[in-house]
């Protein structure tokens, strides 16, 4: 077994891990809301008004800290008003990006916010600029968040909500180079502008808005959002990208039956992340130096072609141990670089690309990525400090290990992933400013192309691990195809 040394120095203090950056997105699209989080109240799924009740223990299991909603691409054609009132008057449309099925608004703002308070997260909404108007976000802000005398909180009241909601994160469009209106850059920084001017703080509620980011390496998106958008308009801007294992969008690859070529591909697609976090931040930094408005992946995750025999339209896939590497690439990256990222949302929570739960009537099936989620909860909120493994390359030319490290009250976190399907490696963790006493550790380990499935014993979770210290130094043995994460006091 190779042996790697990695430096881990805990007076290096990098940057805070904001909690969000374990975020997670919802979206009006196949079975993600209806039967994946909400079921109705009258379904025998155990649910409180409607949502069901192994999801939201499941969502605190692994403490999601915002949930971002409505869309995607259904936000630009969401109208707010639909999804209040009496849930038998409420107009019914047709979801034209997913599917083309019909919405019957059973599940708008008050079964929403309800989910966020019953998992304990924040709300994040997506507000609709593509096909909306400004009044009728502004009124959807004054709904949510006004404690006054007016006929927006009059309303909600008489829908049965007394006391306003608190809402941080507001985004204002999304994907809005897309599905969000085919804009210009400089077209959609104009309409942000005069959308965010009318979005405004009420009784004490202070807004993070959110502007729509580029698309990937759409760098001259990010150039003209950061020269015409001041901090004070916009607390955050957006990014998406997501990992596609053959790069082509009309043939994007199985989620379960690859070979160790496409699965190497995966990983090559998946480091780009960092190569955009970081050329994204350099334009940021040339307009924003204080670093005060926040990139927000809202949208990340792997995209493969949809399960066979499902609705094309509602992007259903399985989930492997492949996916649980994927995560764990992303979030030791999302860690490095959160000096800029505030926000990451995995696309997306139950039933839709790379999510972490799956249903099935009754059914509901933990994912591997659910569980890489569950061994990183250490880092949210916790502070990044500097880390170095020396690495190796592997097939593709990516690297063996990723890893993080951060510190929160008193202890440590370190988490790393054994990137390589062969490979068995040790790594001899040498740590400066941090006594080493006791560590415990949690692994996620199965073959490649193993996943849970429904009705059926778990193939991967996360178990307890044995780790050493020996001499202050943590060791830490990767077996191929591994994400570990240890606790150290
Ligand atoms: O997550 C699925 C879709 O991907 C979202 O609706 C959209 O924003 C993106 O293109």
């Amino acid at each position: 077994m190779k042996k790697l040394h990695m430096t881990i120095n805990a007076r290096d203090r990098r940057s805070h891990i904001n909690r969000e950056i374990y975020g997670h997105f919802t979206e009006h699209l196949g079975r993600c809301i209806y039967n994946g989080i909400y079921v109705g109240e009258n379904s025998d799924i155990p649910n409180t008004h409607g949502i069901r009740n192994d999801v939201i223990e499941a969502f605190k299991e692994i403490d999601v800290p915002v949930l971002r909603w409505p869309g995607g691409c259904f936000a630009d054609e969401y109208h707010w008003r639909d999804g209040i009132g009496d849930k038998a008057d409420r107009p019914k449309m047709i979801n034209t990006n997913w599917g083309g099925v019909t919405e019957d608004n059973s599940f708008g703002t008050h079964e929403f916010f309800e989910l966020c308070e019953l998992v304990g997260c924040e709300p994040y909404i997506a507000g609709n600029l593509g096909s909306g108007t400004v009044e009728e976000l502004s009124k959807w802000v004054e709904y949510m968040t006004s404690d006054n005398v007016c006929p927006m909180a009059d309303e909600r009241r008489k829908n049965g909500r007394e006391k306003a909601w608190k809402l941080k994160y507001l985004g204002i469009g999304n994907e809005n180079w897309g599905c969000g209106g085919n804009m210009r850059a400089e077209y959609y920084a104009d309409e942000y502008k005069r959308y965010q001017s009318f979005c405004k703080n009420h009784s004490g509620n202070e807004l993070f808005r959110i502007a729509c980011g580029p698309n990937a390496d759409d760098y001259y998106w990010t150039e003209t959002m950061m020269k015409n958008i001041a901090p004070h308009q916009a607390q955050g801007l957006s990014l998406h990208y997501y990992t596609v294992p053959t790069g082509d969008w009309n043939k994007k690859g199985d989620s379960v039956s690859f070979d160790d070529e496409e699965y190497y591909k995966t990983l090559v697609s998946t480091w780009r992340m960092d190569e955009l976090l970081t050329q994204h931040t350099n334009i940021m930094d040339r307009y924003d130096p204080e670093r005060k408005i926040g990139l927000i992946v809202d949208e990340w995750g792997c995209w493969y072609d949809v399960m066979e025999g499902t609705n094309p339209g509602f992007l259903y896939q399985q989930n492997t141990m492949r996916d649980a590497i994927v995560s764990a690439i992303n979030l030791d990256l999302f860690n490095k670089h959160s000096d800029r990222v505030i926000m990451a949302n995995l696309a997306q929570a139950v039933n839709v690309l790379q999510s972490v739960i799956l249903t099935e009537g009754r059914y509901l099936v933990k994912t591997p990525t659910f569980y890489v989620m569950k061994l990183y909860k250490g880092h949210q909120g916790g502070e990044l400090v500097y880390s170095h493994v020396e690495n190796e390359k592997i097939e593709g030319g990516v690297a063996a290990i990723t890893q993080s490290v951060s510190v929160r009250d008193g202890k440590m976190t370190i988490t790393v992933a054994n990137c390589s399907l062969e490979n068995e490696y040790e790594i001899e963790s040498e740590i400066t400013g941090f006594e080493a006493k006791n560590a415990e550790a949690m692994i996620v380990n199965a073959d490649v192309h193993a996943y849970n499935d429904f009705g059926k014993e778990e193939n991967v979770s996360a178990r307890p691990y044995d780790v050493k210290i020996e001499n202050g130094r943590v060791m830490i043995k990767m077996p191929p195809c591994s994400v570990v994460a240890v606790t150290v006091q």
